[in-house]
């Protein structure tokens, strides 16, 4: 953790978040000689004088003048294990939902609404996490009219356990019901940050930068169907974000008989994207050109955002992957990552770009 005093408006934003708030005891402990000790739990108020923290063990409240330091912390495990597989499904999909943008977000009780303009299955579902407050059926109507008045068919992304079945879910049998289709199933995969870093096959050098630069866009183009305005919005919105390149040139060559396709020179040959939410970082847009691939560019570039995270003080990850990406899929095998749990995606009538 840093050690310079949290600034309000930070305190603020972490407000209803899992948080590790390091402070100053009055007198060293007498046992252990510390001068400093951890409170974690869930930050629930912050007034000029105090924070307060609800812990498993109460409600503590700690003086700012003593705080050191305040981090958001991942939710608390469920089950034992290692802590990148230990999280609830509900949690995690939660902790996703602050990595992935979208122009647009509503809420339906603690169901999450998104909507962008028809860009990524991600960016046009609700994730049905917690209670809609409301019988299912009618939080079902709800959610229609939601999208239908954005001219969108409903969407839910509907998580389980690997090889889970919709139909055994009361909301998938709902929706099965009323003829949604099930598109391809998504893997969630997740791993601690120094164990992808420490994996890094080394390679040409990487930039980082929190700016989405049109060279960047011109890669990330050439991998998915675009829309201008609006995948800029959904990259962007995410509370840290960085978008992760490699540069042609510098020795690298092409595949025999295949050509780069952006601008000669100039184009990144390799792109991913990190986000930070909720103590987690989160892997995406993945993508190396066709004329680079099979010479570890993207291993290089997952494990170099990894290390960035790791750097600032996330120490989990996760990324969703097509379950029959065949190619990521051994990617991220290769770099450490295992399955936590699955969604699939179920849509009313009509199917959208992936
Ligand atoms: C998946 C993807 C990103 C992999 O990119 P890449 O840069 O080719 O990845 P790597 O080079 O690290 O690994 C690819 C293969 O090359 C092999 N390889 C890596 N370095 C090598 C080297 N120096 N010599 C020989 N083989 C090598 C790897 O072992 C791997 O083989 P495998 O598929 O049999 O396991 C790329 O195929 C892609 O862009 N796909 C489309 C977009 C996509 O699906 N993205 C993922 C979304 S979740």
């Amino acid at each position: 953790m840093q050690g310079s005093r949290p600034a309000d408006d930070r305190i603020t934003a972490l407000l209803g978040s899992r948080v590790v708030a390091r402070h100053r005891l009055s007198a060293p402990d007498p046992v252990t000689g510390a001068t400093l000790t951890d409170v974690v739990g869930e930050l629930v108020a912050a007034d000029a004088q105090y924070l307060t923290i609800t812990t498993r063990s109460g409600t503590v409240r700690v003086s700012r003048a003593h705080l050191v330091a305040l981090k958001q912390v991942p939710p608390r495990p469920v089950r034992r294990g290692a802590a990148h597989l230990a999280i609830s499904i509900e949690d995690l999909q939660r902790a996703m939902l602050l990595g992935w943008g979208a122009v647009e977000r509503g809420t339906l009780g603690d169901w999450q609404l998104r909507a962008s303009g028809g860009f990524t299955q991600r960016g046009n579902s609700t994730v049905p996490v917690g209670s809609p407050g409301r019988p299912l059926r009618e939080a079902v109507d709800r959610v229609e009219e939601w999208y239908a008045a954005r001219l969108l068919p409903a969407c839910f992304a509907l998580a389980g356990p690997e090889g889970f079945r919709p139909d055994d879910d009361p909301l998938g049998a709902e929706l099965l019901s009323r003829g949604y289709t099930t598109a391809g199933r998504t893997l969630v995969l997740t791993q601690r940050t120094a164990a992808v870093a420490a994996l890094d096959p080394g390679g040409p050098p990487v930039t980082l930068t929190s700016d989405l630069g049109p060279q960047w866009l011109l890669a990330y183009g050439q991998s998915r169907p675009t829309v201008s305005g609006t995948t800029e919005k959904v990259l962007l919105d995410a509370a840290q974000v960085r978008f992760g390149a490699i540069a042609p040139g510098g020795g690298l060559s092409q595949r025999p008989g295949l050509r780069a396709g952006g601008a000669p020179g100039t184009t990144p040959v390799a792109v991913a994207r990190l986000s930070v939410g909720a103590g987690w970082a989160g892997l995406g847009a993945v993508w190396t050109d066709p004329a680079y691939r099979g010479r570890g560019l993207a291993a290089h570039l997952t494990a170099r955002l990894a290390a960035h995270a790791q750097e600032g003080g996330t120490d989990l990850v996760h990324l969703q992957v097509e379950a029959d990406n065949g190619p990521a899929l051994r990617l991220y095998r290769r770099m450490g990552f295992a399955v936590h749990s699955a969604y699939a995606y179920l849509t009313a009538g009509q199917s959208m770009t992936p």
